[in-house]
């Protein structure tokens, strides 16, 4: 039997009937309050939810479950960030909700940027990057959470590229997918946001029609 080494990954997204999960470049609102509602859920849920640089920089998010009261669990914010990029200002960086973790590349130790972060309590886990473009094995950074911070179960909540990166390893073991009956065209962030050289296949293992809002909730395993 192969040993556990990472936590249980689920992704949740909303993306509209073209695959898209948002404007380029621009806060778009696609969930209704239902959805958002389903979306705390998991975050009450979890041990830590997850995303990508760009989905701070565009929509700085809080990631914090609402009501916060009602678990008992304080999931971890996790941001996957390579080149450090997200502003000292992002709202995911205020520690007095939540603590947050930034797994970065090791080439900013010490850099002033990281130290402000650290004196503002942040977590900076830094590991080897894997390119110059500061890619991190997101293997490693999940091995990390797991061991670590006794990280069981991540949401992983986009955006695209860190998706994509999260299937195209296998990574992922359940993806909630809620699909906005809504268009966006080609100027819209695709879901799987980065290139494949092969199909990749999920088990779908149900169906939830919601007739107040007019989105349908697809749940897929990983086969
Ligand atoms: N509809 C929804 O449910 C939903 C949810 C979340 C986000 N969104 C939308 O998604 C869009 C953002 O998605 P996105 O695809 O542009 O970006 P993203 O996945 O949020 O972030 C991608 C960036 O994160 C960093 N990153 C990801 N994986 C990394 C790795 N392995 N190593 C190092 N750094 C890594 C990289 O930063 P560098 O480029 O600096 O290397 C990368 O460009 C926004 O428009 C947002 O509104 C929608």
């Amino acid at each position: 039997m192969k040993t556990v080494t990472r936590p249980y990954i689920i992704v949740f997204v909303t993306q509209t009937i073209d695959g898209r999960i948002g404007f380029r470049g621009k806060r778009t609102l696609l969930s209704s309050y239902r959805d958002l509602e389903r979306m705390h859920y998991l975050r009450r849920n979890v041990d830590a939810v997850m995303v990508g640089a760009n989905t701070v920089l565009i929509d700085d998010p809080i990631l914090a479950p609402k009501p916060l009261g009602a678990t008992r669990k304080r999931p971890y914010r996790v941001i996957i960030d390579g080149n450090l990029a997200i502003p000292s200002s992002a709202k995911v960086l205020d520690t007095r909700i939540l603590p947050t973790i930034i797994f970065t590349s090791s080439k900013f130790v010490g850099t002033p940027k990281a130290k402000e972060l650290y004196k503002n309590g942040i977590i900076l886990e830094f590991l080897r990057p894997l390119d110059e473009t500061n890619r991190i094995d997101l293997d490693e950074a999940l091995e990390v959470l797991y061991r670590k911070y006794r990280v069981g179960k991540v949401l992983v909540q986009g955006g695209g590229k860190l998706i994509g990166e999260l299937v195209i390893k296998g990574l992922v073991d359940e993806m909630i997918v809620s699909l906005s009956p809504k268009i966006i065209g080609l100027n819209g962030t695709p879901l799987i946001n980065i290139e494949l050289d092969r199909i990749i296949e999920l088990k779908l293992e149900s169906i939830q029609v919601d007739h107040m809002t007019g989105e349908v909730v697809l749940v897929y395993r990983a086969v």
